[in-house]
């Protein structure tokens, strides 16, 4: 995959296409940039070319309706801030009077064009949506890691009305580093897996049982396995439509060889209720009316124990309801852990990167992921079309 060093920019018109995506509050302050800051590197290339930087993002799912509260003003605001550099916000992402500001653009000036998903026609992959934003510039780069997973008209069908594509850093960095721990990892290769549901990570369970050494599952997933082996887990969430796959899932651990670790004590509560009664127990003396919020310290050391020898570690999902302090521990010492591993540690999806923020570790990981679908459709093992599209090209 050609990246933007591999194009001649220099004062050229440049459509960049970045997942500004970002979380806001109620009073729309941005609570976490790291979308923002994640694409600086390609941007600050762009700036020292002099390039005229388009720049195109969706935010939120205001299906094709313009919500002012999706707007991407402060999005604009920040990374002005962040380059030290005025950033002009257009009022959309096509039509003639954007047209019109881009042609009065000099080169370095830099230019966010409205939410792409005010308009139906980006998540349609519309051909004519995409000729129309295409039509502003004369070069492509997609750094949009975070929604290469959407085959969506600013990520794949603007790619065909443009003679000179490629990568940003942040998309060839993130590709790269997921190559580096699935496709050809120094082992052994861990995977954790947590988070609430097994159906949603079905296709990532399945193809990483292909390739690791061990697994390890937490969350509220691991009450699935849990219970297809026997166990009760009382009130706790499990999905009682999945109890065969689960059995199937750790047949084919046993026949590929993975050393699947699950836990062996937990933290249960009477409620689901951050002042619910709490106490630990072990997995075989779940009480009928209580419900599994967290491993127990049991398994964080059993855990902790399956990866010390590990030479590539990936996680992706939580080990417990981490959200409320009563039941973060497990999750917490599970960040300690990886943080403290000389292993080339990848973490991403689901609120993974919180937690690892969190705790204060973003700094001792490898590398944190900006994506979360996109994430979790490597771990599949599928191609990301936004990049199937780069590359084809
Ligand atoms: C994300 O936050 O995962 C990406 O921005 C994609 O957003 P979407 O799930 O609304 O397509």
């Amino acid at each position: 995959m050609r990246n933007i060093r591999d194009l001649d920019i220099r004062e050229k018109k440049v459509l960049i296409r970045v997942d500004f995506n970002v979380p806001m509050d109620d009073q729309g302050n941005i609570t976490d940039d790291i979308r923002i800051r994640g694409v600086l590197p390609t941007i600050n290339h762009a700036l020292d070319e002099q390039a005229k930087i388009i720049i195109c993002s969706h935010m939120g799912r205001p299906k094709g309706q313009r919500q002012d509260k999706l707007s991407l003003a402060p999005v604009a605001k920040r990374l002005s801030r962040l380059i030290s550099k005025e950033v002009k916000i257009a009022p959309d992402c096509i039509g003639d009077e954007v047209k019109k500001m881009v042609e009065a653009m000099q080169p370095g000036d830099v230019l966010i064009l409205e939410n792409l998903r005010f308009h139906s026609e980006e998540q349609q992959n519309d051909r004519e949506f995409s000729k129309q934003l295409a039509g502003l510039a004369e070069i492509y780069i997609n750094d949009a890691f975070a929604v290469a997973h959407r085959a969506h008209a600013s990520v794949v069908g603007v790619v065909e009305f443009f003679d000179q594509c490629a990568a940003g850093f942040l998309l060839q960095k993130e590709m790269d580093y997921f190559n580096r721990s699935v496709s050809e990892p120094r082992r052994p290769l861990v995977a954790v897996v947590g988070g609430a549901k097994v159906s949603s990570k079905l296709g990532a369970l399945r193809n990483m049982l292909d390739r690791v050494d061990k697994m390890i599952v937490g969350g509220a997933m691991a009450n699935t396995f849990l219970k297809s082996m026997g166990y009760e887990v009382g009130k706790s969430k499990v999905e009682d439509d999945l109890l065969e796959t689960a059995t199937e899932l750790l047949i084919k651990s046993k026949n590929q060889g993975v050393k699947l670790y699950l836990p062996v004590d937990c933290i249960v509560a009477d409620r689901f209720d951050p002042e619910a009664e709490t106490k630990r127990t072990t997995i075989q003396e779940v009480p009928g009316d209580w419900m599994i919020l967290d491993i127990g310290p049991a398994t964080t050391l059993l855990f902790s124990e399956a990866l010390e020898d590990a030479k590539t570690i990936i996680w992706n999902g939580p080990m417990g309801a981490f959200e409320m302090d009563a039941f973060s521990r497990g999750t917490m010492a599970m960040v300690e852990r990886i943080a403290s591993s000389h292993a080339l540690t990848i973490v991403g999806g689901g609120d993974t990167d919180v937690a690892v923020h969190k705790a204060g570790e973003s700094n001792n990981i490898s590398y944190i992921s900006t994506g979360g679908g996109a994430f979790l459709m490597l771990m599949e093992g599928k191609t990301l079309p936004g990049v199937e599209a780069l590359e084809k090209h």
